[in-house]
């Protein structure tokens, strides 16, 4: 798939083929996309961990279910749990960015070296950033993107992607993480039950309220050729339309199908 087109087709997914197995390969797919993301510092502070549903007892998974995640749990087959390991930092000193400095990826026409890292970035920036109370914010910014990649992978191998937020304590206690991690969203896999498109791209405040330019207040201008142009590439799609009888009708057919409460 064209990776405009991606992006337009992702949804949350909340209804999943409860019985269709989500193939390994998929999954190490969207593995492999989280590692390849851009990270401050190539720290890495992503980690993941796959839970198969089926593999869990019905106690932890019960337990694991929060009051906005709880049906798409139980339907779908793959969990894709992300963590943040907020001890890298101090555990590589600096050496992710030697690596980096190896291969020329950081140049010495903009000042890098190793004693740089060494005398300057680890002691004087990466050290006390990792004492500071918003350190494991800034942190959680890269493993999104690391997330993001992973989900729009499992939209390009045709599978249902959905993030939720789960029970943070429990995730630690059933996966047994190391007590550095911080639990974060997991993306829930499977194969769609209801249609791709789910009714539609989800709604968004208007792009000028978002997005500026200049200063605050400025609208950046969107030009309405460019909007033409991402609607032909089907990056932007038709917007889910308020109590859509499409939509509803689907809902219902789930319902009836799955013997779920409407
Ligand atoms: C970090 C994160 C956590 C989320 N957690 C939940 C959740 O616990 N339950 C849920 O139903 N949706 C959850 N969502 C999905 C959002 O509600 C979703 O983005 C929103 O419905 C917009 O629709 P779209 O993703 O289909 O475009 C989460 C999304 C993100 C990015």
């Amino acid at each position: 798939m064209e990776f405009k087109e991606v992006i337009g087709r992702r949804r949350s997914i909340r209804f999943f083929d409860p019985d269709r197995p989500v193939e390994r390969e998929k999954i190490q797919k969207m593995l492999e996309a989280a590692r390849l993301a851009s990270c401050a510092v190539n720290a890495q502070w992503a980690r993941a961990i796959v839970g198969f549903r089926d593999e869990l007892s019905e106690d932890q998974l019960k337990r694991l279910k929060t009051p906005v995640a709880t049906l798409n749990v139980d339907m779908a087959p793959v969990h894709i749990h992300f963590f943040n390991d907020l001890s890298i930092v101090n555990k590589m000193q600096g050496t992710r960015l030697k690596e980096l400095v190896d291969v020329g990826a950081l140049a010495p026409t903009h000042g890098w070296s190793h004693k740089f890292v060494d005398d300057f970035v680890y002691p004087q920036i990466l050290k006390p950033m990792t004492q500071g109370p918003g350190y494991p914010i800034a942190s959680t910014f890269d493993v999104g993107i690391a997330v993001c990649q992973a989900l729009l992978t499992g939209v390009d191998e045709g599978l249902g992607v959905g993030l939720v937020t789960l029970n943070g304590a429990v995730l630690k206690e059933v996966f047994k993480t190391p007590d550095e991690w911080i639990p974060l969203p997991t993306i829930l896999v499977g194969y769609p039950a209801e249609s791709w498109d789910g009714g539609g791209q989800r709604p968004r405040p208007p792009f000028e309220e978002l997005y500026f330019e200049g200063e605050f207040g400025k609208p950046f201008k969107r030009d309405e050729k460019v909007v033409e142009e991402l609607k032909s590439a089907k990056m932007i799609q038709e917007p889910a339309k308020p109590n859509d009888p499409k939509r509803i009708e689907e809902i219902k057919k789930l319902a009836e199908k799955y013997g779920l409460p409407m």
